[in-house]
């Protein structure tokens, strides 16, 4: 029976084959102490000198990082590590060599295993990222799908730039300028005129110049979009989203987050406390008066947050904390006026605690025809290409929100990770387009 350790308790005292790879080794004249990766769980399997062949035993003592091998044994429990379980191995063999493996147990710079992204992946550590990744994916679908959403894919390719001009990636299609999607909102509200509630979930790009520890170039977004929902019902639903993929990972994922060293107390706290909602003009009073006791830089009024100034406000409540109704003219074209004041958008970001920064950025969208196009036109876009989704206002338009999660920065969020980068399997980055 071929299996992965995962499984392993099921098979205590079973004899089973796998498949796997030599991550490291050690041995002495009588036994060897072999650990292995099989893509699920990092194991340790012992060969025992006076159990096997002599062929065999030879092969196993020389077994270099890296090498594949197909390795049958009976499972026993070992309360000594992580897993729990280990594998008494009686019979090996190998099926790929792996000579001058470049990741050696021994310390690497970032850039060298950046390089050997590809390999990187294979570590303890990658993996347990990976599958946090994966565990917030799999979780978002269970929440739309119970919440009623249908999944839309809106396009890579498009005309249009909703979140400024100034980030594009251009490309030629046919002889006319084409932009990488930086966004997948504008045919998001498109689907909830047709559906009502629906996410898009894809990739989507932005020229980002600056080197931070939570840029990528290259990121995948979660845009719920729904009809009929004003803004403060939709904090109501992402409050709910994050908790719920945050609970998936305790839930599910716990084996990554030990090997992670995350510290899931605080986890804990995100998902029984509610989330803090502080107004943009609070934040700023809050800012300008504890800046004497701390090190960011001056904030006034209009501007808008560096990382500094998010950190010291989600820190400051200690749960992720929704900033409400900035100033209109740092914010995107189609958010909707304050009912009352001129000068702030219905709109929030989301900010998570400890240095995370914004992982949702969300608004209530402007449904006004007249006013729309003449934002259109404020913002320096043109009717050809944006004359479609002012169609969305112009024929039954009602009240709708939506936002949207940065898949990476959530990744990077619950995983306690120092760095985005490690929060995509290959992550695009002003410097990096390989591997
Ligand atoms: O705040 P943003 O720009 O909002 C939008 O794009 C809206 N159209 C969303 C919507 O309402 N449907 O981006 C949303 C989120 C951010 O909060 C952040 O988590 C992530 O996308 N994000 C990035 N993640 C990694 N690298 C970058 N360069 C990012 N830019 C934004
Ligand atoms: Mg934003």
């Amino acid at each position: 029976m071929r299996i992965t350790m995962n499984h392993a308790k099921d098979y205590v005292g079973k004899t089973v084959q796998i498949g796997a790879w030599v991550t490291n080794k050690r041995s002495s004249g009588k036994i060897a102490f072999l650990q292995l990766r099989d893509g699920k769980v990092y194991f340790q399997g012992i060969v025992v000198k006076a159990d096997v062949s002599a062929d065999v035993f030879e092969t196993a003592k020389n077994l270099s990082q890296e090498t594949s091998v197909l390795v049958t044994g009976t499972v026993q429990e070992d309360t000594r590590s992580k897993l729990g379980y280990e594998l008494l191995i009686t019979d090996l063999t190998v099926l790929g060599e792996s000579q001058g493996y470049p990741i050696t147990p021994k310390e690497h710079g970032t850039d060298f295993l950046m390089d050997h992204r590809h390999l990187w992946l294979r570590s303890s550590r990658q993996h347990a990222i990976m599958l946090i990744r994966n565990e917030i994916i799999r979780a978002t679908y269970e929440f739309f799908n119970k919440e009623g959403f249908i999944k839309i894919d809106s396009p890579i390719l498009t005309g249009s730039s909703p979140e400024g001009t100034t980030e594009l990636f251009e490309t030629d299609y046919f002889g006319q300028p084409a932009f990488l999607s930086q966004t997948g909102q504008l045919y998001a509200e498109a689907g909830a005129m047709a559906f009502g509630k629906v996410f898009t979930f894809g990739p989507t790009f932005r020229a980002e110049k600056s080197k931070t520890r939570r840029h990528l170039t290259e990121f995948w977004m979660i845009e719920p979009e729904m009809a009929f929902v004003q803004h403060d019902e939709s904090l109501d639903i992402q409050e709910s989203y994050v908790k719920y993929i945050i609970k998936a990972v305790l839930d599910n994922q716990s084996y990554a987050l030990n090997v992670l060293e995350r510290d899931t107390t605080l986890l804990q706290k995100y998902v029984d406390e509610p989330f803090k909602r502080v107004t943009y003009d609070d934040a700023i009073a809050l800012l300008q008066e504890k800046e004497s006791e701390n090190d960011y830089e001056h904030i006034e009024w209009g501007d808008d947050f560096g990382s500094p100034h998010e950190t010291f406000v989600s820190n400051y409540y200690g749960v992720p904390t929704f900033i409400m109704n900035y100033p209109k003219a740092i914010k995107a074209f189609y958010m909707k006026p304050h009912e009352t004041r001129d000068d702030v958008v219905v709109c929030a970001d989301l900010i998570a605690p400890e240095g995370y920064g914004e992982i949702i950025g969300g608004s209530e969208r402007n449904v006004d025809y007249t006013a729309l196009k003449q934002k259109v036109e404020e913002f320096g876009l043109s009717m050809e290409d944006y004359g479609w989704y002012l169609d969305l206002s112009k024929y039954g338009s009602v009240p709708h929100s939506g936002f949207g999660l940065g898949l990476e920065r959530a990744v990077a969020f619950i995983s306690g990770i120092e760095h985005i980068r490690e929060a995509s399997p290959f992550p695009r980055m002003l410097t990096r387009l390989k591997p």
